[in-house]
């Protein structure tokens, strides 16, 4: 099952997706390519030193939302992906996009949505004095940060957590749960019905 993660920076969570596959135990899923919209994102160093196959597209001013994800589209499809993994990647696809990928596109999110979607879900929960936050893998629908919810990892907010060690705490999470998710994808095991999402054995 061929996976292609998208990424626009640092490229954490694709490491631990890449370190698992290193390990075999991504399931029957393998990274045939990692695209970044950004030239310069730390992770497609990443990429290159686990030897994937990497591609930049940049955005441009000028371009419509439909002429990116159309190009976008194109490389997904001549790499023959079954699976888009959003690592960090952050642009909102448009829903002809998501329609052509249906349930077959994941995000990782660092929050427990539906609470605080969108940016700083860190700073978000912390604005808001939430006692627990953590991290959620869900299928990505029309709608930002909403569809089907595949997992989710909680992390304690502490009294003297900053935006910072929240970040990490809940980094630790998204690494464990990413790999997981896609691991069950590649075996078949996450049956989506409606809002819910039925992981078999
Ligand atoms: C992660 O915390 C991920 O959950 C978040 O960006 C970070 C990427 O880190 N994604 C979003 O906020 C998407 N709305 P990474 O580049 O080190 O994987």
């Amino acid at each position: 099952m061929n996976v292609a993660v998208l990424i626009s920076g640092r490229g954490s969570n694709l490491k631990a997706i890449l370190e698992k596959e290193k390990q075999g135990k991504l399931g029957n899923a393998v990274v045939s390519l990692v695209v970044s919209n950004k030239p310069d994102a730390k992770g497609l160093e990443i990429a290159k030193s686990y030897g994937k196959k990497i591609f930049v597209l940049p955005s441009h001013k000028s371009q419509t939302r439909e002429t990116y994800d159309n190009q976008l589209a194109e490389i997904l499809e001549k790499n023959n992906i079954d699976l888009v993994v959003l690592a960090g990647f952050m642009r909102i696809l448009s829903p002809f996009f998501v329609r052509k990928f249906s349930n077959k596109i994941i995000n990782i999110h660092p929050s427990l949505l539906p609470s605080f979607p969108g940016i700083n879900a860190q700073k978000q929960a912390l604005d808001y004095g939430a006692k627990v936050t953590g991290c959620t893998v869900h299928f990505v629908d029309e709608k930002v940060d909403h569809g089907p919810i595949i997992l989710q990892g909680i992390v304690t907010v502490e009294d003297d957590d900053t935006e910072e060690t929240l970040a990490k705490k809940i980094l630790e999470k998204e690494h464990i749960l990413l790999p997981r998710a896609i691991k069950l994808f590649s075996e078949k095991k996450l049956i989506v019905e409606g809002r819910k999402v039925r992981i078999v054995n």
